[in-house]
């Protein structure tokens, strides 16, 4: 799809072509400082040390908002700055867990969901609109349907920093059908939290993984964390921006990884041929499938997604209906032939593809798997401003002060 906006006032896109074709390693280096992100625009910025570092401290804001003090600490963090959340693109999850992120930090919220009522509807090119919010907010989070959108605004506010201009960190929130980055990164979340923490920094994560190993053999062979696990991605694996994301995080920092592209066989569902050969060259055992039955029995992971229809031409609708979609849903039967450990995830909203009956089994996961999305999109923007060693201090001292308070329980 071209990169210009579906409107003649987005014109002004055009003028980031250049820095659109360039490839991906070299625009990482344009979206980060000193190793440190400032924007966040593609899942293949995250290397693992970052990952890890963002799980912890989601775990962190986690553990302190469930304490009346700790909450009002977090809160205290940055309640002079604010937020603005462009999301002219439908959204549930994503703007909800982005909005309640901004005010568990205590940052104010300012929200556009429809350009019909800003300038925008008045000819104001989209960018224009983009540096009037820098010029009111602290960070700019950005959803929209407009391909790429969210890299030109990053590359707007680096042009302006260099003019030394008011510039202020970019988030995309899912842009197009290409990329949803921090919908990857609560699903490593999710991830890492089913398989317990691989931190050997951390002997009380071992301890609870070794607890998990004794009861599943299979899985204790396989140790703790994302590495050496078997993932299945099954529904529009060809135009699911989640899938894209997550897999490529996965493929970039993790040790033997296998892969099941499950999709209905019709040439738009199927995986793309850049992000399988992308996946391949990356070290991944990749496969691919059109029923899901038929591979169940093996995956550790995996991540359902629905047949994302609003992307169909006409001629779509009819050969898509007809690509025998149902082998790719799950069923209560299918269920039945899975690992006894396995975890079933969905970045919603679901369709036909999970039927409501399984949503009591112990391995799904996909209500937590949306919760967690609040706790990492907070420890993702108190990073991007530079607050992540005030968090950890915070919860360093609420740590101390918890296991005193238990150390004197115990004593009396
Ligand atoms: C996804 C998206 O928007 O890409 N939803 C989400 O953000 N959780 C998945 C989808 O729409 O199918």
């Amino acid at each position: 799809m071209s990169a210009k906006g579906y409107t003649a006032s987005n014109e002004l896109l055009d003028h980031f072509d250049p820095e659109f074709a360039a490839p991906v390693n070299i625009k990482k280096n344009w979206l980060q400082s000193d190793e440190h992100l400032n924007h966040v625009i593609f899942s293949d910025q995250f290397d693992r040390g970052l990952l890890e570092h963002l799980c912890k401290l989601a775990s962190m804001v986690k553990e302190l908002r469930s304490d009346k003090e700790g909450a009002r600490n977090l809160k205290n963090l940055i309640f002079n700055q604010g937020a603005e959340l462009y999301f002219t693109q439908s959204s549930t999850r994503t703007f909800k867990s982005f909005e309640k992120a901004c005010h568990i930090l205590g940052m104010e919220t300012s929200v556009t969901r429809d350009t019909k009522l800003s300038s925008e509807y008045k000819g104001e090119s989209v960018l224009d609109s983009i540096r009037m919010y820098s010029s009111y907010a602290d960070i700019l989070i950005i959803r929209s349907e407009i391909p790429k959108l969210a890299e030109a605004a990053a590359y707007l506010m680096n042009n302006l920093s260099q003019e030394r201009q008011r510039n202020i960190p970019i988030i995309n929130a899912g842009s197009g059908a290409d990329e949803h980055p921090t919908q990857a990164l609560l699903d490593m979340y999710t991830i890492y939290r089913n398989f317990e923490f691989a931190s050997p920094d951390s002997p009380y994560e071992l301890r609870k993984f070794e607890a998990l190993a004794k009861k599943y053999p299979e899985l204790g062979r396989k140790g703790p964390g994302p590495d050496n696990k078997v993932y299945g991605f099954c529904g529009d694996v060809g135009r699911g921006r989640t899938i894209r994301s997550l897999s490529t995080m996965l493929a970039r920092n993790y040790e033997n990884i296998t892969m099941y592209f499950i999709s209905p066989d019709h040439e738009k569902l199927k995986i793309p041929k850049e992000l399988k050969t992308h996946l391949i060259n990356q070290g991944v055992e990749l496969h691919e499938v059109n029923d899901l039955a038929s591979v169940a029995p093996e995956l550790d992971t995996l991540y359902m997604t629905r047949i994302q229809h609003e992307h169909d031409n006409e001629s779509d609708k009819k050969s898509i209906q007809g690509s025998d979609l149902e082998k790719c849903y799950l069923s209560e039967e299918i269920l039945a032939t899975m690992k006894k450990y396995a975890r079933i995830m969905h970045p919603f909203p679901r369709n036909y593809e999970i039927p409501t009956e399984i949503d009591t089994d112990e391995r799904v996961v996909y209500f937590r798997q949306a919760r967690n999305g609040l706790w990492v999109r907070t420890a993702l923007i108190a990073y991007l401003l530079r607050q992540d060693t005030r968090i950890m201090n915070i919860h360093a001292d609420f740590s101390k002060e918890s296991h005193n308070y238990n150390e004197s329980m115990l004593r009396h």
